[in-house]
């Protein structure tokens, strides 16, 4: 890592003094984990990020994640003013595969820089496609004071922890001040008539034997209950798991890693 950096300041400083054009990689925009899915090479892993304010317990408001996010890709709230912004993506595994269903919570300010910590507005979970992508329709989120422009994601594919960190936007006066910026989280962002399109792919730490990994197991080691893989649960449905009882908050399939207390969005204790 600290050649890697020492490097990378050793290729801009000479480019910078030989007048040279810098390569965009170089300037803090990273580049996008689909070019290494092209051409084979290993991403790098998306790191978490994590500003202090999370987890929070689901009975308590005032921090700003709260779990049960509604389903759905477009988190503006009827009325809402703002410039648009959509942020567009892929995830993939270590082996630059994509991963289809991941679980991916959503949640950011308003363009005042204000959280909705009573309700869900500028709040919601879905899930990867089976390409791997993702699409969030937005608005570009507000400032709020000791922090830089950024919007929250918990992203966990089946079976696997959750990923809990943030995206960034570039050119923001802020992104050197603010203590957990990290640019290897900054997403390429375009202005477009007037709204601005984001783009950003996620790198999990999930294994890949090509081509067939992708592909959950299909029983489970569930610690008792009633709460089984494979089963079609619709909203409303009840389940035991370890000894607790849950409703279901969002008809899905049941799958490795999905299990009651490890998905909030899904599952709530009854
Ligand atoms: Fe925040």
């Amino acid at each position: 890592m600290e050649d890697r950096l020492v490097s990378r300041k050793t290729v801009l400083h000479a480019a910078l003094a030989a007048g040279v054009a810098v390569p965009i990689a170089l300037v803090g925009v990273p580049a996008l984990a689909r070019t290494n899915a092209a051409n084979g090479t290993v991403p790098e892993l998306t790191p978490m990020c994590d500003d202090g304010d999370d987890p929070t317990p689901p009975q308590t408001e005032g921090p700003y994640f709260k779990p049960n996010s509604p389903s759905r890709t477009n988190i503006v709230p009827a009325g809402a003013g703002g410039v648009r912004l959509s942020v567009t993506g892929y995830v993939f595994g270590l082996s630059c595969l994509p991963l289809a269903n991941v679980l991916m919570d959503f949640w950011q300010a308003d363009a005042n820089g204000a959280y909705d910590n009573s309700g869900y507005r500028f709040r919601g979970h879905q899930f990867t496609n089976a390409q791997g992508a993702f699409t969030l329709t937005t608005l570009f989120p507000g400032l709020y004071p000791g922090r830089t422009r950024h919007i929250h994601v918990k992203v966990q594919a089946p079976g696997r922890p959750v990923l809990t960190t943030q995206l960034y936007f570039p050119n923001e006066p802020r992104n050197n001040t603010d203590p957990i910026f990290d640019s290897r989280l900054l997403m390429t962002v375009r202005d477009s008539g007037g709204a601005k399109q984001a783009s950003f792919d996620f790198v999990l730490n999930v294994p890949q034997n090509p081509p067939t990994s992708t592909t959950p197991p299909t029983t489970t080691t569930a610690p008792g209950g009633t709460w089984a893989v494979g089963t079609a649960y619709a909203v409303g449905a009840r389940v035991t798991y370890g000894g607790r009882g849950y409703v279901c908050l969002q008809g899905h399939v049941a799958q490795v890693g999905w299990e009651p207390p490890n998905t909030p969005a899904l599952w709530r204790a009854a």
